[in-house]
């Protein structure tokens, strides 16, 4: 397992660049991310390109061995640029262009931006092909669906509009232009969804949109990665990506690239909710799921964070090893640390990294140390993977969607995957959490929550995968929406209804006020947000209401499809009812479940098809102990052990 740190020599005097690096390899970081914001020092005027202070850090980083990720700086042009072409520069909702001075303010679909972008990737990547040290290129940073409303993006969303609708009278028939006149008679009428109040743009307007901004950050990322490949067939490019406002479409992102890279930055003040209190690991199962492949963290805590916003506590003592560790718990093959050294300069320099300004080494530092230690001993995980019997389905669609129309208060679509997840976590099952699309027929269980926007490939996917055998659960607010975003003049829930063996015969958004449901074993659980009130046909009753005016109505149904089952959840509950249903769901279907995990202790085993090894993780701050069903060779502290004992935050890998 590899450590890393991620660099900027361009922010320090290059008399600190030597020691710097053989501190870096004394203190076992294999590889080093360096340039993706140093367009300014690349290409200080246009045309002249200067390598040579970067030459002179790959040259130190290849001198002691270390690895370089090298980033295309294209998330920040030089101001030269941005002033003599201030049509690159973004566009907001208010039809203004942005103000220059922090980063990232270009817009990717401005041809003379691309243009200067592909032109210094390709300038890099001539520069450096022939060199060893570079192991990976990292295209861009953090980025967004980006929603800039410049002359040139509206032109370009007008044409996608064309291009899927045939004419102007075909996207007023897919977006039902009708209300309140919105029928556009011209193109030009055709505006992004920013109207005010923003709230009440047209959902099926914004869907599309959203579906715009995506098509234009994937043929950006194509373009850049194609000018990397065209001179390096080989080369291993990946973007860093994290949960952002704007958060694109991972699964399309990631298609033109090889691999998944993610900003970890988990909790330092741990979530008072104790129904929150998985859900970092939820984040780190997504990215692995978007490719279905091990994956890199190009960015990991390493100290206080803020500056734009108020600083936030010191990490505790173990959580800098401990989430690193849960990151190759969950995947990872590499964890890179933002940043070696904290800022002393611009908008950051609160943001911690793993040294302080003073560069003095601290106790972060120490603990750091300790982590590459480990790290270089767990060699044996090369090659491993996780291999689960469970898949969660995330749906980009939907998740936007929701965002557009929140359904009624407290509902929150990525809930409803963090309490399932938070569920089977507690019985130390591996959790894939993948596409609507993948071929499912390998699980043994799939939860599908809230799949609101028809898409019929995944409805394909779904039935396919029942029929087969296969136990689905889906839950409130599914296909709820056309492909469109419009509503269906059909029963609740549509193109699920044969397949749940029920329909909804009216819902109650009942939001942050509570009622109760009673499971078929008697059990009460309270239920907030969403309550669907069931109607079986062949379905059973899972669990009722016990109170309200749907008092014994179904609330969760269970329906033998063909070979499979599937459930339907119709409400929402606290992590007591999500635990208990997966038990049973896991006895079912015959998944193994550890019992009695200590609370916040998280089990994940990692495969290489002959050995596993199995990962103890306390996320918790109280200390844990584990009994071991028999003596298990620990590969962190290299010895037998039949109890662990865990540290706040601590981690033993033993092998099984
Ligand atoms: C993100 C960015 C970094 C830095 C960190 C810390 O992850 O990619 O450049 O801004 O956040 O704020
Ligand atoms: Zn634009």
């Amino acid at each position: 397992m590899i450590i890393g740190v991620d660099y900027y020599p361009e922010q320090w005097d290059s008399s600190l660049w030597e020691q710097d690096i053989r501190l870096m390899v004394q203190t076992g970081v294999k590889i080093v991310r360096i340039g993706e914001f140093a367009w300014s020092r690349l290409e200080p005027s246009d045309g002249a390109f200067d390598f040579g202070w970067l030459d002179e850090v790959i040259r130190l980083c290849s001198s002691v061995g270390l690895g370089v990720i090298l980033g295309v700086p294209t998330s920040c042009p030089p101001l030269w640029l941005y002033e003599a072409h201030p049509e690159i520069i973004q566009v907001g909702a208010d039809g203004k262009r942005i103000q220059t001075g922090i980063r990232g303010h270009r817009c990717i679909n401005s041809p003379v931006f691309m243009e200067h972008a592909k032109r210094i990737t390709l300038e890099m990547v001539r520069h450096y092909s022939g060199n060893r040290s570079v192991i990976a290129w990292q295209i861009d940073n953090e980025l967004e669906a980006y929603p800039c409303c410049c002359d040139e993006c509206k032109g370009k969303f007008r044409s996608w509009l064309t291009d899927k609708y045939g004419s102007v009278g075909e996207i007023n028939q897919a977006f039902g232009n009708s209300v309140w006149s919105g029928e556009y008679s011209s193109l030009t009428q055709i505006e992004p969804p920013n109207a005010y109040p923003k709230a009440w743009q047209n959902p099926a307007l914004c869907l599309d949109w959203y579906r715009f901004t995506n098509d234009s950050l994937i043929s950006y990322i194509k373009e850049i990665s194609l000018t990397i490949r065209r001179e390096l067939p080989r080369a291993m490019i990946t973007t860093n990506t994290w949960f952002c406002q704007d958060m694109p479409d991972f699964y399309r992102v990631f298609d033109e690239l090889n691999f998944v890279s993610y900003d970890n930055y988990p909790p330092i003040k741990l979530p008072e909710d104790p129904e929150e209190f998985y859900s970092h690991a939820f984040h780190l199962d997504l990215m692995r799921g978007i490719k279905e492949q091990n994956f890199w963290v190009m960015e990991q805590l390493s100290g206080p964070t803020g500056s734009w916003a108020p600083m936030s506590p010191a990490p505790k003592p173990g959580m800098i090893m401990g989430y690193a560790l849960q990151a190759f718990a969950h995947g990872a093959d590499a964890v890179v640390h933002f940043r070696w050294r904290t800022a002393l300069f611009g908008a950051e320099m609160h943001w911690h990294g793993i040294l302080d300004h003073s560069n003095v080494p601290n106790r972060r530092f120490t603990e750091f140390s300790e982590l590459c230690k480990i790290a270089s001993r767990m060699n044996v995980l090369d090659n491993t993977r996780i291999v689960s019997d469970i898949a969660i389905l995330y749906s980009p669609e939907s998740e936007y969607a929701f965002r557009v129309q929140p359904q009624s208060e407290g509902f929150w679509y990525l809930e409803q995957l963090k309490a399932f997840h938070a569920a089977f976590t507690a019985f130390g099952a591996n959790i894939d959490v993948v596409s609507p699309d993948t071929e499912l027929s390998d699980y043994k269980l799939v939860i599908a929550p809230s799949l609101y926007v028809n898409n019929r490939s995944v409805t394909e996917n779904l039935y396919r995968y029942v029929i087969k055998g296969g136990t689905l659960v889906l839950t409130a607010r599914s296909g709820v929406k056309d492909e469109h975003n419009n509503c269906i003049m059909d029963t609740l829930p549509t193109v699920f209804k044969e397949l749940i063996g029920a329909e909804i015969s009216e819902y109650d958004p009942i939001g942050n006020s509570e009622h109760m449901i009673r499971d078929f074993a008697g059990k009460e659980y309270v239920c907030r947000e969403w309550c669907d009130v069931l109607q079986p046909t062949t379905a059973k009753a899972y669990a009722e209401y016990s109170d309200g005016f749907y008092r014994c109505c179904p609330a969760v149904t269970m329906n033998r499809y063909c070979g499979g089952v599937a459930y339907y959840v119709g409400t929402i509950c606290n992590s007591d009812f999500y635990e208990s249903f997966a038990a049973n769901l896991m006895t079912q279907t015959s998944i193994p479940k550890l019992k009695g995990l200590p609370k916040g202790v998280e089990v994940t085993t990692r495969t290489n098809g002959k050995d596993e090894y199995i990962f103890f993780f306390n996320n918790s701050d109280k200390p844990a102990s584990i009994g071991l069903p028999k003596a298990m060779y620990s590969i962190i502290s290299s010895v037998g052990k039949d109890k662990l004992e865990l540290e706040p935050f601590g981690m033993d890998v033993v092998r099984k």
